[in-house]
């Protein structure tokens, strides 16, 4: 098959290694409008035809029918590369977020639809893991009773991408180019794991609050207008069952960095480390008025890790297998999630999401 990388960069490059374990060749064909990136791409992989022109590449050659393009460029370049890509015949899975607004996200679909192709986010990097699945069977089980609460808090003193972590890309400190800050980076992830996890039909942003702590390191030569701590207290309805979730994300704050995710129910909790599949998962629950906490089976390790996971489920999805590739409707869902934070954040108002028509899962 044919792949389409377009932006050589960090993640693009981690898009061609997971490209050579798909179960069938890989013709690889990339396009970076910085030559000095792309030279580098292709000294990495030198069997990909390269081009600083994203049009030419696709105009190279007719579309077969399972040709897939990855958008692997900064947010302010997803929209226009996409729109190529699916009007030239081809599928597209595309990085997060997967727009800059939620405007051009919905204009990503209909032209997806338009064209009959399938698109993709790749926040759906840590979906199919064995712990996340692990998680998603108590859950469903019925084990935990009534579910009523989830904490879903993943604070990180310092790790702003832009700064601490790939400070080469500076552009993930500007809104223009970024789309918005933490919440645009983690939150794709964050709303497919809780989205898959608790598989709700609506869900009803309370309140929410997006912050920039400061710290002396701070530049001030570029623009940096983007939050690196946000928060929502939300309510998941599963049917009319309601379960509140507390919210958390920071990639910079100046209180105590922690991770913690748990689940509670009526019977029981769930406790576990959404991003890092190394960590166990417990369960904890009552017996004779005391608490017993227990570690959970979690299956195997796959063989694939997060950087491939993206393209392997898409690969699946265009493939027509059972796949944990979340598209068209679905991947905008995950992307109204980030843009309904964000307004209820700015104006205070309750915002909320009918996922009942389409759902959330695979
Ligand atoms: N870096 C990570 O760890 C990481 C992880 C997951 C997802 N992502 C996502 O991947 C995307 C890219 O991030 P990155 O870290 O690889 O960025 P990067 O800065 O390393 O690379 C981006 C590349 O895109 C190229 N580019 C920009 N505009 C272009 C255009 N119009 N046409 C063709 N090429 C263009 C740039 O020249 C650059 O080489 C972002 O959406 C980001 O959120 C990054």
């Amino acid at each position: 098959m044919r792949l389409y990388i377009i932006g050589a960069g960090v993640i693009g490059r981690t898009h061609a290694e997971a490209a050579y374990k798909l179960s069938e060749p890989v013709q690889l064909r990339v396009a970076d409008t910085n030559p000095n990136t792309l030279t580098l791409f292709c000294e990495q992989f030198p069997e990909a035809v390269g081009f600083t022109n994203v049009q030419e590449m696709l105009n190279s050659e007719a579309a077969q029918k399972d040709d897939i393009v990855i958008i692997s460029t900064p947010p302010m370049a997803h929209f226009d590369p996409t729109k190529q890509a699916l009007e030239s015949g081809r599928h597209v899975l595309c990085e997060k977020p997967l727009a800059m607004n939620e405007s051009q996200a919905r204009e990503m679909i209909q032209i997806a639809d338009k064209h009959n192709r399938l698109i993709g986010c790749c926040s759906v990097r840590f979906k199919g893991m064995p712990h996340m699945e692990a998680v998603k069977k108590v859950v469903r089980s019925g084990w935990l009773g009534d579910i009523y609460h989830v904490t879903f808090v993943n604070k990180w003193e310092r790790s702003r991408s832009g700064i601490e972590y790939q400070p080469s890309s500076r552009w993930f400190l500007d809104s223009t180019k970024s789309g918005g800050g933490v919440l645009m980076d983690w939150g794709p992830y964050d709303f497919t794991t809780l989205n898959d996890i608790l598989n709700p039909n609506k869900i009803v942003f309370n309140t929410a609050w997006r912050a920039k702590p400061m710290t002396e390191i701070d530049p001030h030569d570029i623009p940096f207008d983007v939050e690196t701590h946000v928060g929502a207290s939300m309510t998941y309805f599963r049917s009319n069952h309601p379960i509140h979730v507390h919210y958390e994300r920071a990639s910079c704050a100046h209180g105590e960095g922690y991770v913690k995710a748990e689940i509670e129910g009526t019977l029981g909790s769930l406790r576990w480390t959404p991003f890092d599949s190394k960590q166990p998962v417990f369960r904890r629950y009552d017996k004779q008025g005391q608490t017993i906490e227990e570690q959970i089976e979690t299956g195997p390790r796959s063989q694939y890790t997060i950087f491939d996971n993206p393209l392997h489920h898409f690969y699946r999805k265009v493939k027509g297998l059972e796949s944990h590739a979340n598209v068209n409707d679905y991947a905008l869902q995950n992307f109204q999630c980030l843009q309904s934070l964000y307004s209820v954040a700015e104006t205070g108002q309750k915002q909320t999401i009918d996922l009942s028509s389409k759902g959330v899962t695979i």
